[in-house]
């Protein structure tokens, strides 16, 4: 970082420098003239002059190039100005605040569990499993029997009412829901087998796999969903922004 604000400094100043230059030879040059004319103009040569369309004020040529003079000099003063900020940020201390993440640490957020659920993590549960955990970690919003409550909406369809879990296309998506977001107010504290369990537990009570059915990561991506055909893949050359199709079949 260091090396690269330093090379930065250098190119600026070189730019700086090259773009002085005619500054610099006009006022060499104008310090090479006589004393006399580097005087302020009297004010008889700054008086009005004839001009063959009207009066017009001319400007001796001495005011210019005063006026030239105090502009670069000026602009000399933000140039170091400049430079000298520059220059001590290349110098400015690191404060070692921070580290760059482990490949270990990062592993920690990338959760997201896709369709295939090849990145479902070992481990293994069934309904049984779940439904006592169930009972502890998650009834008291979505109720004994999953049938909802105010705080959590119903999880396991009855008295026709729909659970949205089962319009779900893929059972990875109810895995990754509860590893990521659930209990509320203590997500992430469930083991990979007390998700299974609990997955097991709802898609089993919901009808999707028999109680006895132990679910892994080989056996989740495979849950028929019910809802599932009523769902269209995009087409291979699908990209994001690119309009969802719509009615296909
Ligand atoms: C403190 C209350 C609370 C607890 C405890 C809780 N949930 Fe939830 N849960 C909610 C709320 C609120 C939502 C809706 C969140 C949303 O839509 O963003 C929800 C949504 C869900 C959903 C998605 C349902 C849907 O219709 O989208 C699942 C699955 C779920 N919870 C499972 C669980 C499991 C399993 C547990 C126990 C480990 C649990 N929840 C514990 C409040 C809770």
């Amino acid at each position: 970082m260091r090396f690269l604000v330093r090379g930065c400094c250098e190119t600026f100043r070189s730019a700086v420098r090259a773009w002085l230059q005619p500054c610099r030879e006009r006022a060499e040059k104008r310090r090479a003239l006589a004393p006399e004319v580097r005087r302020w103009p009297s004010a008889a040569e700054a008086a009005v002059s004839e001009a063959p369309f009207g009066t017009v004020k001319t400007v001796p040529l001495q005011h210019l190039q005063t006026g030239f003079a105090i502009a670069c000099n000026l602009l000399l003063l933000v140039a170091a100005a400049l430079i000298a900020s520059a220059t001590a940020l290349a110098q400015a201390p690191t404060f070692d605040l921070g580290k760059t993440a482990t490949p270990e640490e990062l592993q920690k957020w990338d959760i997201a569990i896709g369709p295939s659920g090849k990145e479902l993590p070992p481990g293994s549960g069934t309904a049984k499993d779940g439904a006592d955990l169930f009972a502890k970690k998650c009834a008291v919003c979505h109720g004994k029997a999953g049938e909802g409550t105010q705080l959590g909406p119903l999880l396991v369809a009855t008295n026709g009412k729909r659970s949205t879990i089962m319009g779900w296309p893929f059972a990875t998506i109810i895995w990754d829901f509860i590893n990521r977001a659930m209990p509320i107010n203590a997500e992430g504290t469930l083991s990979a087998n007390e998700v299974y369990g609990l997955t097991a537990f709802l898609l089993a009570k919901n009808g999707a796999i028999q109680e006895s059915d132990v679910l892994d990561s080989k056996a989740v991506p495979k849950v028929a969903m019910p809802n599932f055909k009523r769902f269209t893949a995009p087409p291979t050359d699908w990209k994001p922004w690119m309009p969802r199709p719509l009615g296909a079949k």
